[in-house]
């Protein structure tokens, strides 16, 4: 019997194997989808309720006293970084080479500490400044493929191969013969929670002092869609603890369909982020497919027969793609050691080019769907809230209007959001160290590029706003005159947390807010792009510099023409800065 026949046997099918002098045919049900479900049908916790009682009924937890919060990124000698994907096994290469698979799958790959060039600094507050407010805003964590993606059109297509019965795979893909599709779509996977859960453990253990700051709870945002709720609390749960986040803080939920207005999920207020100017990419992504895939296709294509699919580059891509999901959905995949260190570099790229064209600095659309988020950022900086009459874009006036849902006066803010939507809001800020190499070519791997999206948008990728009192180092704001618009009407934010809290409830006197810097997954973002920040090894730009920069972007950048504009993608495309070229949008 051979190893897939006898798999069969043990597992009690009795599919169309049937064997010729050499070749093995696919199980009728390769590709097809298989699903579990738990707990079984017609159980439930509550129809056994009394003979369980929970742990206040039982009540006696024994000792409670609490501790003191940590504020590790303080006070400890480095900020800890983070690498941790257990229990993923990393995959092997097909060519055996040392290479870290896991971190080449761009937004498919889980978030680790980065570094993104200021690597004499880090996320740690340098010395002679102390933190007064953070604003994090993150991705939610692994998740199954969405819906319609390319893992679930190979397994459809593969599946209908098999069911003529003339389906074999060989060698390497003999696999496929008994594979089947285990995905759901698009909610988080168990590996995504522990993301979202360490995520939020490591923001207390960071961050934790700054709760001293709260006079009421928090409220943190998500948007409606279950792994974003689903991210939210295991945030909240490993932030907070699992008997105690309900209590403890304020989930605002915002709605996330076509239509509503939400700055985490701006595409459902913007036309042209799902129309065809959304698919740019698609000629760059296609053109570097044909050839980083050639060579696997050469290798692995002569395996595989099956009436009316051959391995192309699509199905090939699909491959690399089903190994990423696997491994993060069932931590381990029979797909990943089919390809190459190279395959695996040219696949990360395939991801950096979609990324850049469609929700990146190549796509014109995108500047207008990142402003909304930089709007809410500048209301919670300057305590001002948004005149939603003047300043069109995806923000929702209800819940940025109440002081309830929108409150200025938390020193620690939290906004789970998209992969593409933090792509679109780095656009946005200008944070143009990013895109500094230039638009991405589709026929090779630039050397030395600076857009990576495994550094931008992995699963539960983080970026946060230190807001801090460097009082020793100078300034240098530059006058509002010389930057050409309206005197900014930045204020500090006025309840200063301060990690000296008396404990009697008495106010400490408030240090001024002076500085403001920007974290993305573990590394100092340099603010190159923004109106007199000037360079700073620590990533710092004065506090009403930054808050006066990100008021020029909110006048740059046109939502109204970017999502709703009649244009057309400029060919060639050398878009860097998410907006339509101005000698464009003159017209309108
Ligand atoms: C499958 O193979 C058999 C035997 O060679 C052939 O008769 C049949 O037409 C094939 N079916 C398809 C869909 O290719
Ligand atoms: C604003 O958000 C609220 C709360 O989610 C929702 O009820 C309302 O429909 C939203 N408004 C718009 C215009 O999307
Ligand atoms: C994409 O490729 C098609 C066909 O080659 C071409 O007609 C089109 O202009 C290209 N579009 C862009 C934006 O490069
Ligand atoms: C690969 O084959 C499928 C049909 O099986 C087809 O839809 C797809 O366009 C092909 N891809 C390429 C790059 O030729
Ligand atoms: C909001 O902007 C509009 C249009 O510029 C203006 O008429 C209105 O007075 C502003 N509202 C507030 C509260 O400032
Ligand atoms: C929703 O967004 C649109 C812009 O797309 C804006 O015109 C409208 O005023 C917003 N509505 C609310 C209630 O926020
Ligand atoms: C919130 O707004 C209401 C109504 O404008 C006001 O009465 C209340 O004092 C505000 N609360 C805070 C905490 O600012
Ligand atoms: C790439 O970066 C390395 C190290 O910073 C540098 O030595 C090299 O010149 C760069 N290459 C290109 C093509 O920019
Ligand atoms: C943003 O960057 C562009 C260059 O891409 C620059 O022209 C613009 O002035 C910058 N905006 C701000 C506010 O610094
Ligand atoms: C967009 O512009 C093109 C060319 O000017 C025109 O044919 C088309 O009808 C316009 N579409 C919309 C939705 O206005």
């Amino acid at each position: 019997m051979t190893p897939a026949a006898a798999l069969l046997a043990v597992i009690g099918l009795c599919p169309a194997v049937h064997a010729a002098a050499t070749t093995v045919f696919a199980s009728s049900f390769a590709g097809s989808t298989s699903t579990a479900v738990f707990p079984p049908p017609g159980v439930s916790v509550t129809s056994a309720a009394s003979d369980f009682p929970d742990a206040t009924q039982i009540n006696v937890f024994g000792p409670t006293p609490t501790g003191d919060e940590a504020f590790a990124i303080a006070t400890a000698p480095v900020s800890p970084d983070y690498t941790n994907i257990f229990p993923l096994v990393e995959p092997a290469t097909s060519d055996k080479k040392n290479f870290d698979v896991i971190h080449s799958w761009g937004n498919l790959s889980p978030f680790q500490s980065t570094n993104l060039g200021l690597s004499k600094s880090s996320a740690k507050i340098p010395a002679d400044c102390t933190l007064q407010q953070v604003h994090l805003l993150h991705r939610h964590g692994a998740r199954y493929p969405t819906s319609g993606s390319a893992p679930a059109s190979f397994a459809a297509a593969l599946h209908a191969a098999a069911e003529t019965g003339n389906l074999t795979a060989s060698g390497p893909l003999a696999f496929l013969n008994t594979w089947t599709y285990k995905f759901g779509a698009e909610i988080l996977t168990p590996f995504g929670r522990a993301q979202l859960f360490e995520l939020g453990v490591g923001f207390r253990v960071k961050y934790g002092d700054l709760l001293k700051g709260f006079t009421d709870l928090p409220v943190w945002r998500t948007t409606s869609e279950e792994r974003m709720v689903d991210s939210a609390l295991h945030f909240a749960a490993g932030f907070f603890g699992v008997q105690e986040y309900q209590n403890d803080y304020h989930q605002l939920i915002e709605i996330e369909a076509q239509g509503f207005n939400s700055t985490l999920a701006p595409y459902d207020q913007c036309p042209n982020a799902n129309n065809a100017i959304a698919a740019a990419a698609t000629n760059f992504t296609n053109q570097w497919a044909s050839i980083y895939l050639a060579d696997a296709q050469k290798r692995l294509a002569p395996h595989f027969k099956a009436p009316g699919m051959t391995l192309n580059a699509t199905w090939l891509f699909a491959m690399q793609q089903t190994c990423a999901y696997e491994t993060v959905a069932l931590g381990y995949s029979a797909f990943c050691d089919l390809f190459t260190e190279e395959e695996w570099k040219g696949y990360e790229y395939s991801v950096d080019l979609s990324f850049w064209y469609n929700n990146g600095p190549g796509n014109p659309a995108v500047a207008a769907q990142g402003i909304g988020w930089v709007q809410e950022l500048v209301s919670r900086l300057t305590q001002t809230r948004i005149n939603v009459t003047e300043s069109a874009s995806s923000v929702n006036a209800s819940i940025v209007g109440s002081n309830v849902t929108f409150p200025f006066e938390q020193p620690i803010f939290v906004d789970a959001t998209h992969d593409t939507v933090i792509s679109a809001i780095v656009v946005a800020m200008n944070f143009t160290s990013l895109a500094k190499t230039g638009p991405l070519p589709g026929t090779h791997i630039p050397k030395n590029r600076s857009y990576i999206v495994n550094q931008i948008s992995p699963f539960a990728s983080n970026m946060v706003g230190q807001v801090l009192s460097c009082p020793g180092l100078s300034t240098s704001p530059i006058s509002s005159e010389s930057s050409g618009i309206a005197s900014a009407s930045s204020t500090a934010p006025s309840f200063l947390p301060s990690i000296s809290i008396p404990g009697d409830g008495s106010t400490p006197a408030s240090p001024p807010t002076t500085h403001i810097r920007w974290i993305l997954n573990d590394a100092v973002v340099p603010l190159t792009g923004i109106t007199g920040c000037t360079p700073n090894p620590d990533g710092l730009c004065a506090f009403d510099t930054f808050v006066r920069g990100m008021q020029q972007r909110i006048e740059e950048v046109d939502f109204k023409f970017g999502c709703f504009g009649n244009y057309t993608v400029p060919n060639p495309n050398l878009i860097v800065d998410g907006q339509v070229p101005g000698g464009l949008r003159a017209g309108m």
